[in-house]
């Protein structure tokens, strides 16, 4: 069932990609526009119809179908389930989490900046590795399979050059079917890219602080910096330059804690794995707060069952401010 609809929600990610013609935000956001999934996909699907519908002031028409589910988008990455017809509710619980990351392109185009999503395994207490490093795997099976769709909906994967040293991934699609997302490290000292030196090398890039020249024909790019720290925002601002208007930040704590403390990501996916370490590398550094209301607070936010256990899905305000 899940690969019939993940190849649905595939297709849906192409569609508004190209949608050219789409009107702004503005018209989007109170219009009464009813988006089907067209008869090719819904056939395909072999579900019963699903009607996306763009608009929060007016009333739904009626589904002539009653079989239909209706999903309505609730502004930024939220979307209502009106109503759930003859679907599922595995499936339509499964279409609801992913939606969200198929119209990342759309919301990008608004923003002029790549959207950004942020995921770690994490234990009970917080850690993404232990003292030594070492994270593999820190969630489970079905974790890996819910990373892997969410490389396939995104343009682009961001790790930070300690995490390419530690881990060595591949940073390709292979639980999943599914296009390979441009690859990113963020660094500027020299690191092993091996991993990452395959068939499609074109599809990495190096973000750093220094200028210097190419480097085993990777592309890198150097960006202005302030203390020797790249800006989270200039660095989706440059990735949406670079065609990619999703990107999801895989760790480790030095990189994504700057994206979060640039308020330069958009949603964070925290894997919650039934495990204490009691001592290894927390998943983020933050600057210190002294009050509770200083804490870094999600707008919206959800658990989502992710095989034996839970995630954390939640969005920040991303405006690049201090
Ligand atoms: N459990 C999980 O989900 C998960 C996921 C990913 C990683 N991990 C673990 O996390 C650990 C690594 O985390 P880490 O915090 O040590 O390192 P990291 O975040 O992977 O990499 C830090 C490095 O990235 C570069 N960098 C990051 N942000 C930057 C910015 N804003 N501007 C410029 N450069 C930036 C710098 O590279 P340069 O020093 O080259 O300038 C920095 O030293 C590993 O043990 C790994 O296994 C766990």
């Amino acid at each position: 069932m899940k690969q019939t609809l993940w190849k649905g929600l595939l297709f849906l990610t192409g569609q508004v990609k190209t949608w050219t013609g789409l009107p702004g935000y503005c018209s989007f956001d109170f219009g009464s526009q009813t988006l089907l999934l067209d008869q090719s996909l819904t056939a395909t699907l072999d579900f019963p119809p699903l009607q996306l519908y763009f608009g929060s002031e007016v009333t739904p028409p009626q589904p002539t179908d009653s079989r239909t589910a209706q999903l309505r988008w609730a502004g930024d990455f939220h979307w209502q389930i009106l109503t759930g017809g003859q679907w599922p509710a595995e499936a339509l619980q499964f279409v609801h989490a992913y939606l969200p990351y198929c119209f990342c392109s759309w919301i990008a185009r608004r923003e002029q900046r790549a959207i950004s999503i942020a995921h770690f395994a994490q234990t009970l207490d917080g850690k993404i590795a232990t003292e030594t490093g070492y994270s593999r795997w820190i969630g489970n099976e079905e974790n890996l399979k819910h990373a892997h769709r969410m490389r396939a909906l995104c343009d682009a994967i961001l790790i930070g050059r300690s995490t390419l040293d530690q881990d060595q991934p591949r940073l390709t699609v292979r639980h999943v079917s599914g296009p390979n997302p441009r690859r990113i490290v963020l660094g500027s000292r020299l690191a092993d890219y091996s991993c990452l030196l395959d068939a499609a090398l074109e599809s990495v890039m190096v973000i750093g602080t220094e200028k210097r020249g190419a480097e085993n024909l990777i592309e890198y790019c150097s960006l202005p910096c302030e203390n020797d720290r790249l800006r989270g925002l200039p660095i989706l601002q440059y990735l949406f330059q670079k065609g990619c208007q999703s990107v999801y930040i895989e760790g480790g704590t030095q990189t994504t804690s700057n994206f979060i403390k640039d308020r330069a990501v958009d949603i964070l996916q925290l894997h919650l794995s039934p495990q204490i370490f009691g001592s290894g590398r927390p998943a983020f550094i933050l600057p210190t707060i002294d009050k509770v209301e200083d804490a870094v607070q999600f707008t919206n936010f959800h658990y989502q069952t992710v095989g034996d256990t839970l995630m954390f899905v939640g969005q920040l305000p991303c405006d690049g401010s201090d």
